[in-house]
């Protein structure tokens, strides 16, 4: 326990450096989050809702929809910000994420922090213990800390530390295994992407397979 709260410890100190800069920028967003008004809210709201599901559980099409309900919204923040500045790639992101005003992108993190839909699930059960496991106390051998030092107990999140509860299991394996391509793309504004970097990169396939299921069906 000692070592797992020192770590987190340092990886808060890294995640609020990283951001720093970013802070002036925010408060000025934040001030302005009066300016949305409630039916611009909703109307916004929605479009992501035909993507992102009904209540913002995700959606498991071709392509897996995430989960946006109950995430961190600082998260939701960092990662609309990392889509604009090409730190994240996505194109289909992209065009959603650079026509947010900052008012618009602060206020939709609180609309969907509020919404609480189950989990979709539907994860295969078979390897729920080994995947429990390695959330709970990582894998020793592979020098993977535990999951829950990190993204909590529960997997609810905390600031940056992303919400994995409920998150779709397809999407969970697709970042996990693709992470290098996808976060961190910007190699001259490191971002908190390198934090999960090893990590990802050491899980092996069966490993995360098992540890999505078991974050796909939590509360
Ligand atoms: C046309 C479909 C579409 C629409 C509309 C859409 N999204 Fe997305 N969104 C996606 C896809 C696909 C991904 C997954 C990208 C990936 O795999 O990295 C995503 C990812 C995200 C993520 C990252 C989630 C995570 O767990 O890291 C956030 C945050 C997000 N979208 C917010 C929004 C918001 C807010 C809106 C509305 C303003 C919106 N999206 C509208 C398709 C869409
Ligand atoms: C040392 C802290 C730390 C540990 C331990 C950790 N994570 Fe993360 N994780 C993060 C951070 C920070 C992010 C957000 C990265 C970003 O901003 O791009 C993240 C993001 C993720 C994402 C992307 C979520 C999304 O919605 O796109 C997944 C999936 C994930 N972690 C799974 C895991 C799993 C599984 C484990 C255990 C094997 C684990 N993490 C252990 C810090 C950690």
């Amino acid at each position: 326990m000692i070592l797992q709260s020192s770590m987190r410890t340092a990886v808060i100190v890294v995640v609020a450096s990283v951001s720093t800069f970013a802070l002036a920028q925010d408060k000025a967003a934040h001030d302005e989050t009066a300016h949305v008004s409630a039916q611009e809210l909703k109307a916004k709201t929605d479009y992501c809702k035909t993507c992102h599901g009904i209540d913002g559980q995700g959606f498991r099409g071709s392509y897996p929809m995430p989960r946006l309900a109950g995430q961190q919204p600082e998260y939701i923040e960092n990662q609309l910000k990392a889509f604009i500045e090409h730190r994240r790639n996505n194109p289909v992101m992209f065009n959603v994420a650079h026509v947010l005003t900052p008012a618009m992108l602060v206020a939709l993190t609180s609309e969907f922090k509020n919404l609480d839909p189950k989990p979709l699930g539907s994860a295969t059960k078979a390897n729920l213990i080994e995947g429990k496991k390695i959330y709970e106390d990582g894998i020793a051998s592979a020098n993977v800390p535990p999951c829950a030092s990190c993204h909590g107990p529960e997997a609810k999140g905390d600031g940056q530390f992303p919400r994995l509860a409920g998150q779709l299991n397809d999407y969970v394996i697709r970042k996990l295994t693709n992470w290098d391509k996808e976060r961190g793309q910007d190699k001259a504004n490191p971002d908190s992407s390198t934090i999960m970097q090893p990590i990802a990169h050491d899980l092996t396939e069966v490993q995360i397979r098992a540890v999505a299921a078991y974050v796909s069906q939590l509360d």
